[in-house]
């Protein structure tokens, strides 16, 4: 049993992991404080970061915490613990998302995680148009079983499922457009609104698509200078979902630590990836994608994998920022 010590180097090397999670819009919805005496690192929702208009049940938030805590494992084992995680710990404490504590670890880490931890740094979305060759089928199924280890259900749209996903999402993006509540929040954090390391900055925007097929996702207003011209996506974008049984916290939680585990392995593989979320944020819709996913679980999310160019990173803020002293025990 190896027995390490949390030093300030550690656990900055664990925030630093736990902070490169993806998150709507970049929000970074995070807050962690230290327990030193128990060794356990609780991650906290930060309220002033949510979405209310766009995220009004905090699904978003609880989804970018899930990744933010599957990247605080990986890293955990990488630095020679055994990370034990518990979800919504608290019933009296509901901004209490998820605690890790880390015992001594006996045997050495699967290789496979250790490409995980790697893959958290150079993960990025890439908004851009990837090439026509095909996800080997392998490596679709390696991707499924990370999101089975994580409780979720990973399924590749095929044709007729991958068309109607891309209609869902066409649709969701023009309700988007047409909502002046929801564009003002969104405007509010990306491009030249956004504030410093937050946000979605301009050159992470990434074209439209001109086949007018992919509906990748229009920040900033239609005709923006920010917008880079239009060019041709791939024509059969390679698109899966992940869903799971339930729909509570938890799973929202879980969902986020799969998408993130498929993210990270993915990005080990050599993909890129990007999220196609448009549909979930409208009740109706995300009801009517069940049915190019498994039908009667509830979609957490759509993921477009490919391979193409490196997307621009998205800058956030370094990770002591989000760190609050601790005033009890997890
Ligand atoms: C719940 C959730 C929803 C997201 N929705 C979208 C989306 O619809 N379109 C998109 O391009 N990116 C989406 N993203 C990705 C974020 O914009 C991205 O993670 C963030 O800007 C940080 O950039 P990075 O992924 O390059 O680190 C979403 C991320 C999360 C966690």
């Amino acid at each position: 049993m190896s027995s390490v010590s949390l030093d300030s180097s550690a656990l900055e090397k664990l925030l630093a992991a736990a902070v490169a999670a993806p998150s709507m819009h970049n929000t970074q919805p995070w807050r962690f404080r230290l327990y030193a005496d128990t060794l356990t690192v609780g991650i906290h929702a930060a309220a002033e970061r949510a979405l209310p208009r766009e995220d009004p049940d905090g699904r978003a938030v609880h989804i970018a915490a899930g990744a933010a805590l599957l990247n605080l494992r990986v890293a955990a084992g990488h630095l020679g613990w055994t990370p034990i995680s518990r979800l919504l710990p608290d019933p009296g404490d509901p901004t209490l998302l998820a605690t890790v504590r880390l015992e001594g670890r006996a045997g050495p880490l699967p290789a496979r995680e250790a490409d995980l931890y790697t893959a958290i740094f150079r993960r990025h979305s890439s908004r851009l148009a990837y090439t026509q060759r095909p996800v080997p089928i392998t490596v679709l199924a390696e991707l499924a079983d990370a999101a089975h280890t994580e409780g979720a259900r990973l399924t590749v749209a095929e044709a007729s499922a991958a068309a109607r996903l891309l209609r869902l999402t066409a649709l969701a993006e023009r309700r988007n457009h047409g909502d002046p509540h929801r564009t003002a929040e969104s405007r509010r954090w990306t491009g030249s609104e956004a504030g410093p390391e937050t946000g979605i900055p301009a050159e992470a925007f990434g074209p439209q698509d001109s086949f007018e097929q992919l509906p990748v996702r229009g920040f900033g207003p239609p005709r923006s200078p920010d917008r880079p011209p239009s060019r041709p996506f791939e024509r059969h974008p390679a698109l899966i979902s992940l869903t799971t049984a339930h729909d509570r916290r938890a799973d929202w939680l879980r969902g986020g630590q799969a998408l993130e585990r498929v993210l990270l392995l993915a990005t080990a593989d050599g993909l890129r990836t990007s999220l196609l979320h448009q549909a979930l944020e409208w009740p109706d819709l995300r009801l009517r994608l069940r049915g190019a996913a498994f039908p009667y679980e509830h979609v957490q999310m759509i993921v477009r994998l490919g391979y193409g160019p490196e997307g621009a990173p998205t800058p956030g803020r370094a990770a002591q920022h989000f760190l609050d002293a601790a005033d009890g025990t997890a």
